[in-house]
């Protein structure tokens, strides 16, 4: 498995991963996907599977997973109100009134794998080398940020188990999986987590060549 920098071809596989992942009334459109892509391409990373037998399968290497992100200059303070957190961390915003290249908060606006892919570990060691990669890059970052749903165990495990504690909790911002009627969802908390962008910088990681961004390897 290898990570790359994602390309404006890859939309398709990546948009393929998020409808795999989230339930319709989440999930994020192609041009959110297109935008963070020209905003901040060097923190949007995919994972590859280019193994013989799936090359053999295809016809070429497969896309498994996607992270993409942000930078943002300031984050809602502590005291702020739940609207205010609830507009900076919306869905679907626009990366381009929100992203800064000198930012020092890294924000993971997502991260997912294709089902097939899953329960293998493979989540974390993506995750992890990304954050590496992007916070080795960008030495200002000073923080990681990433909003959670409080039901999504995997990916919570997976941030609690590399350092990120929670720093404000949004009362009922997803729709949750258990459906209360055809058509309406329950609603779950949504979690802000957040991780010193140094705990990453320390991780050493097999990579192809001297780019941080090209070719890491899992
Ligand atoms: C979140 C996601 C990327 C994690 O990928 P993954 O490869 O399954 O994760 P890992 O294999 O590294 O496992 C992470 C944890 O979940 C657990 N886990 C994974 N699959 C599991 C399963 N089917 N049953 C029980 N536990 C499972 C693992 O045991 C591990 O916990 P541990 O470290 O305590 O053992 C993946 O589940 C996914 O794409 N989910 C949908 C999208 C999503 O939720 N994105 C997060 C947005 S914030």
């Amino acid at each position: 498995m290898n990570l790359f920098p994602a390309q404006p071809f890859d939309i398709q596989d990546i948009m393929k991963i998020e409808r795999q992942s989230f339930i319709p009334s989440i999930q994020e459109k192609q041009k959110t996907f297109e935008k963070r892509l020209e905003v901040f391409p060097q923190g949007f990373l995919i994972l590859t599977d280019s193994s013989e037998k799936i090359v053999k399968q295809n016809g070429k290497a497969l896309t498994a997973g996607y992270l993409c992100s942000e930078l943002w200059d300031s984050m809602p303070s502590l005291e702020d109100s739940d609207e205010i957190f609830k507009r900076k961390f919306v869905l679907n915003h626009n990366p381009a009134h929100t992203h800064n290249t000198n930012g020092m908060y890294l924000y993971v606006t997502s991260f997912a794998l294709l089902r097939d892919y899953r329960g293998q570990g493979l989540g974390e060691k993506f995750f992890v080398s990304s954050l590496a990669s992007i916070c080795g890059a960008f030495s200002q970052i000073k923080k990681v940020v990433i909003l959670v749903n409080a039901e999504w165990e995997n990916a919570l495990k997976i941030y609690k188990k590399v350092g990120f504690t929670e720093i404000h909790r949004l009362k009922d911002f997803f729709p949750t999986l258990k459906k209360i009627s055809l058509f309406k969802h329950e609603m779950s908390d949504g979690i802000i987590m957040s991780q010193n962008a140094d705990e990453f910088r320390k991780i050493n990681f097999e990579s192809n060549t001297e780019n941080p961004f090209y070719g890491i390897k899992l």
